[in-house]
């Protein structure tokens, strides 16, 4: 029997578990993957209670994907950005799957030469911002904590062009921007239904992508397709650094069709 979980703080409206069951019912495997809500002083605990509980692998999300690095070995891109989402328990390897996520979600789009503004320095952020300095896109990377974006960036300039660039400053980049990311909460149910972003910065932008993926249509998602820039939607980022884990934990490359599936009728409700 496989276990794997996911902690963090929310995780109640996860639809990871609908996801990942899917694809292990999908793809004949006898597991199960559970969502857990971990308090954040007891991090440690809830990781090497699930290694000791026998447990594959763990999925980590907010508040825990950037604290949970010093109890494993960091393995490519979340070496580069310091921050996790997949950990291999047997072997205590942590791994960002985020980072192939974006790379997937935006495949087909020829991000070279492209200046994209990323908004959001936390987990999101960084790996968005990885994924497009490594598709060849130079990256402004704004936040409305200064310190917590240059920080960042410092970490994100050994990959390509990355500069810092203030929250409240955004509107003097209008006109130079070619590709949008939101990777801050703002748009996401339960939270303020704002946009990161000016709405006239919008304008002209080629790409929009937004990493909340709830709901589906975001504030910004609507606001883009109205100007006419092309979108894509924050699912598409989930469902495949969800694949990756899967593969990483079992070896099998699952449907992603099947996954997606079960994301969407899980956000339905
Ligand atoms: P995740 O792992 O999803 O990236 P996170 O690490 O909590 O989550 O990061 C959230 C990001 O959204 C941060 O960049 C945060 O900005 P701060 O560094 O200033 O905290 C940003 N964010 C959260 N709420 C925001 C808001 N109301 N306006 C602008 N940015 C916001």
């Amino acid at each position: 029997m496989l276990y794997i979980g996911l902690i963090g703080f929310p995780v109640k409206h996860s639809v990871s578990p609908a996801m990942h069951n899917a694809a292990l019912k999908d793809a004949g495997i006898e597991g199960i993957y559970l969502a857990f809500e971990v308090k954040p002083d007891e991090l440690r605990n809830a990781v090497f209670g699930a290694k000791a509980l026998g447990f594959k692998g763990l999925n980590v999300t907010i508040p825990f994907k950037e604290s949970v690095v010093e109890f494993v070995e960091l393995k490519g891109e979340a070496a580069k950005i310091r921050t996790v989402n997949t950990i291999d328990l047997v072997e205590m390897i942590g791994y960002n799957t985020d980072v192939y996520g974006v790379k997937a979600a935006l495949a087909g789009n020829d991000l070279e030469g492209k200046t994209a503004l990323v908004v959001g320095a936390g987990g999101a952020g960084k790996a968005a911002a990885l994924a497009l300095l490594e598709m060849g896109s130079t990256v402004i990377l704004a936040n409305r904590t200064e310190s917590k974006g240059r920080e960042a960036v410092e970490m994100l300039r050994k990959y390509g062009e990355c500069i810092f660039w203030p929250l409240n400053r955004v509107e003097e980049l209008k006109g130079k921007i070619d590709v949008l990311v939101n990777a801050t909460p703002l748009g996401m149910s339960g939270f303020k239904a704002e946009l990161p972003v000016p709405p006239s910065l919008l304008d002209g932008v080629e790409l929009v992508f937004d990493t909340v993926y709830n709901p589906m249509n975001t504030p910004l998602i609507l606001e883009a397709k109205r100007r006419g820039c092309r979108v894509v939607y924050g699912i598409e980022m989930l469902v495949h650094q969800g694949a990756k884990a899967f593969e990483i934990w079992t070896g099998v490359k699952p449907d992603v069709e099947i996954m997606r599936e079960a994301a969407l009728k899980a956000l339905r409700g």
